[in-house]
């Protein structure tokens, strides 16, 4: 089936549809048995990554469980970091660590160079999944957006405050600004193999866009992912591109008035009225496709809680361009029937 026919790239066109399409972040991942036994068939994390056939297993496990309408490649985005030669590592119960990046003398160690030939194995799980995936499913390609990626490479792993990165962000702008660029380059290189791959539509993941202040978030976030857009959109005018920056608030707004992308994915704290009212609509306007916002939790539970929800999220934004997902991903403690409950509810 050709890509304008599947639901979600419709979605992303800015269609309007009877039965929104759903796919959920995370949908691939520990929660799942299936996952968990190829995961440790493969190794490590990054094993499980850079094995095409093992990657392109594990995007469809939760298709064939649970019959999304789009899948995720089975990637991180770390990837980039790695592809750029900074040395990366998965702890089990720490998450990623990586050997820190805190200035522009550190920095310049960093190479596109070897960026395709490190990530190989990835473009090459996309290629798989486009000829595997059912002719209904969409495949989305993703990355980090710049800033995102930027606290774990400078941070070296998860954090909570992101110190040490405002440090170097707010005291130095421009020795900071050569970070971001190169993760601008190195982005739309990236996501350019996924789309030749086989890729249909791609999401930038800005999980702690809101962590910066607002002339940090124009700065660091939106201009970053504005210009992405921008030289993917020179090469593959009518791809859909999603935005996904994490608890902004109302900065939603002004990144919707930035007319970037196809699509935003919401959090779960946005106020549904006021998002339907001021972000839901055509690119024309200063709008964009709308996708979220379960929150991840509600999934834990399930029942009428969930239930509840999931309906009070249909029936406000169900009246314009909408794609339903979670407000973040999937948490491993989740029970699978809790989403095949939600499926249920959403292929209606
Ligand atoms: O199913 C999908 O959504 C596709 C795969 C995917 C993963 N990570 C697999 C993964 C995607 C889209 C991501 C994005 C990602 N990775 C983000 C942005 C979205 C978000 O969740 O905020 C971030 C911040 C990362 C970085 C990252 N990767 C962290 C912080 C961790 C450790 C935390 C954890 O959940 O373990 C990872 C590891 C990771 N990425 C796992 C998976 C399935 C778990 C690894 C395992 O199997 O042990």
């Amino acid at each position: 089936m050709p890509t304008e026919h599947k639901l979600l790239i419709r979605a992303l066109r800015g269609e309007t549809l009877t039965r929104p399409p759903f796919w959920f972040m995370r949908q691939a991942g520990r929660y799942l048995s299936e996952y968990r036994a190829t995961r440790t068939q493969a190794g490590s994390f990054l094993d499980l990554c850079f094995n095409p056939d093992l990657a392109t297993e594990v995007t469809l496990q939760p298709i064939r469980r649970f019959g999304m309408d789009a899948a995720i490649l089975f990637a991180d985005i770390l990837l980039i970091p790695h592809g750029l030669g900074q040395a990366l590592d998965y702890r089990e119960g720490e998450g990623p660590i990586l050997e820190p990046v805190r200035s522009v003398a550190e920095l310049a160690q960093l190479r596109m160079d070897d960026l395709h030939e490190r990530v190989a194995p990835v473009y090459e799980t996309v290629g798989r999944l486009a000829s595997e995936l059912p002719d209904n499913v969409a495949l989305i390609g993703f990355a980090g957006a710049p800033w995102t990626v930027a606290t774990y490479m400078v941070e070296g792993r998860g954090s909570r405050d992101h110190a040490i990165v405002k440090q170097w962000a707010y005291a130095d702008p421009d020795g900071f600004g050569r970070l971001i660029e190169l993760l601008v380059t190195a982005t739309v290189e990236y996501l350019s193999r996924q789309v030749d791959a086989g890729a249909e539509a791609v999401q930038l993941f800005d999980t702690w866009a809101g962590a910066l202040s607002e002339t940090a978030f124009r700065r660091w976030c939106i201009e970053p992912v504005q210009q992405i857009a921008v030289q993917l959109r020179r090469k593959y005018p009518e791809l859909p591109i999603i935005g996904f920056p994490r608890g902004v608030g109302a900065g939603y707004k002004t990144f919707a008035q930035a007319g970037a992308v196809n699509g935003i994915g919401l959090d779960w704290t946005v106020p549904l009225e006021w998002a339907a009212a001021e972000l839901q609509g055509s690119n024309a306007e200063g709008k964009a496709t709308l996708q979220g916002n379960l929150d991840p939790r509600l999934l834990v539970i399930g029942g009428s809680a969930m239930e509840t929800e999931v309906r009070r999220i249909l029936r406000i934004l169900g009246h314009g361009p909408f794609i339903f997902n979670l407000g973040h991903g999937i948490v491993p403690e989740t029970p699978p029937e809790h989403v095949d409950r939600l499926a249920e509810m959403l292929r209606g």
